[in-house]
């Protein structure tokens, strides 16, 4: 079966630059991304500074494909009706309420994407999973489209995606595998082979691994939870390291020189962020205690809890630093995105630690290159109020700037996110706490080394 036409549904971090990828590596096939958002769609089709994701390298695939082989829409009846092939891109975050609440992923986007798909499809189609699920949600997608569709055959696949924020276009260009999961029956055969030539088109067939559903399906969860340990392993390691003198990044190093544990995943952090780390293992540790697989889940709980305890950890040094009393102090706070080279603010791990040092009395100047000022107000917003904070904000205490002139001012600096243009800062008399290395030698006074 040669596929003509793909729909998909989700045009954010990841519908986005993956459709951009298989439009500009197949010409012949007519890819759609649509989006409940028409904000999210304008902007996609609006000048590349402006498009909603900030990636390396992006803009240049969409200068590439944009209006010739790939369409940001409105239409989401047409483009699902037209396509053979539909991928599901929406987000699964942790619910916030209702059975589970704080732990199981919210499956209300995906669930209205199949009610979608199953009144809009007037011929066969094949379902993708892309976005990330508790495994057997396809089960519960099947069970949406039969009975909400008449005489029509699905045929569902989970095709979970790897790509990191701030590397993705890269890594969509050279995945370390592509992972398929489908049925074992022939039309499930069938499917799979359709999107494996998608993929061949660049991808080396041996990097592209086919399995039956459940395992690509927990796979996912499975990989974004051994990354995550990695990272709470290490920094767990980092408090050990303050408190005997050894250097973090010196263990790190001789820890990952041995090839059967690797360099990768091993540089201790102010803890991780993002929006899927947290929400995966959080997940992870539902999905097994459903199964009263008890030890299991507190297991990879422990990654989440010594996550929070780094977070913590790093904004009350400050406050110690300080005699436990940030009043009068300013302090910038440099990096609002999760990581480097993305926009993307989900989960930062500045939000927290600004909360913590804002609730101990300081006034806080937030900059970042990338993350939009209306974003981090955003943020300050909806996240500070869920933590300790009982009273109501004080704008004037917290300033979020455009430039990076502000730092002289200050009475310290906390780096928490790895911008290439933070490495370059001089600065006299000013105490730096550095998220990106917590362990012993992140303190230190410029001018007094
Ligand atoms: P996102 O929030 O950036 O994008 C999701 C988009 O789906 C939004 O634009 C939203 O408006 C849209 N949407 C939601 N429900 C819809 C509906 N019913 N119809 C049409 N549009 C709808 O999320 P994301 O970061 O792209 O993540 C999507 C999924 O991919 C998640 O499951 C995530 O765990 C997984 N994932 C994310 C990354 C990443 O780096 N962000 C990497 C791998 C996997
Ligand atoms: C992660 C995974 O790396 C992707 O494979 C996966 O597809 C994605 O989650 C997802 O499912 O969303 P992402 O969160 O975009 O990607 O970025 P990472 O590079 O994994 O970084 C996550 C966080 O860990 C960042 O805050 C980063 O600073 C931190 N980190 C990373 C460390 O603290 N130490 C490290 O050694 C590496």
């Amino acid at each position: 079966m040669r596929i003509k036409n793909i729909c998909c549904i989700g045009a954010g971090y990841v519908g986005g630059p993956t459709m951009a990828v298989i439009a500009l590596k197949c010409p012949d096939i007519r890819v759609t991304v649509v989006d409940s958002n028409p904000d999210k769609i304008k902007a996609w089709n609006g000048p590349l500074e402006g498009l909603p994701v900030f990636e390396p390298g992006l803009g240049e695939v969409i200068k590439e494909v944009r209006n010739r082989n790939l369409f940001f829409s409105n239409n989401i009846d047409e483009s699902i009706d037209l396509a053979e092939m539909i991928f599901m891109a929406v987000n699964t975050p942790t619910k916030a309420k209702g059975e589970g609440a704080g732990m199981a992923a919210d499956l209300c986007y995906i669930e209205a994407c199949a009610r979608d798909i199953a009144k809009y499809s007037k011929s066969d189609k094949i379902v993708i999973e892309k976005s990330t699920l508790p495994v057997r949600t396809a089960e519960k997608i099947k069970e949406i489209l039969d009975k909400n569709s008449n005489n029509i055959h699905f045929e569902i696949l989970s095709n979970p995606e790897f790509l990191a924020e701030g590397t993705a276009i890269q890594d969509l260009f050279k995945s370390d595998r592509v992972l398929i999961g489908g049925d074992e029956t022939e039309s499930g055969q069938k499917a799979v082979k359709a999107l494996v030539d998608i993929y061949a088109n660049w991808i080396p067939k041996e990097k592209i691994l086919t399995t039956n559903v459940w395992s690509s399906e927990l796979s996912k969860l499975a990989s974004n939870a051994m990354l995550a340990q990695r990272i709470s392993s290490i920094n767990s390691l980092s408090a050990l390291c303050e408190k005997t003198g050894a250097d973090i990044d010196e263990l790190s190093k001789a820890i990952g020189m041995d090839h059967r544990i690797g360099p990768h995943f091993l540089k201790a952090s102010v803890g991780y962020g993002g929006s899927c780390f947290q929400k995966d293992i959080l997940n992870l540790v539902y999905l097994c205690k459903y199964y009263e697989l008890d030890e299991v889940a507190e297991y990879w709980h422990q990654v989440v809890k010594i996550n929070d305890y780094q977070k913590d950890r790093f904004a009350q040094k400050i406050i110690d630093h300080f005699g436990g009393d940030l009043t009068g102090k300013k302090i910038a706070i440099l990096g609002w995105a999760f990581k480097a080279n993305t926009n993307d603010s989900r989960e930062s791990a500045a939000i927290y630690v600004s909360e913590k040092l804002y609730n101990a009395g300081a006034s806080i100047e937030i900059y970042d290159p990338m993350v939009p000022q209306n974003k981090i107000k955003k943020d300050i917003n909806s996240f500070w109020n869920i933590g300790t904070l009982n009273h109501s904000l004080d704008f004037s205490k917290i300033s979020i700037n455009q430039k990076l002139n502000f730092l002289n001012s200050c009475d310290a600096l906390a780096i928490l996110t790895e911008w290439e243009k933070f490495k370059l800062i001089q600065l006299e008399k000013i105490k730096v706490f550095d998220g990106r290395n917590i362990g012993i030698n992140s303190f230190y006074q410029i001018g007094k080394q």
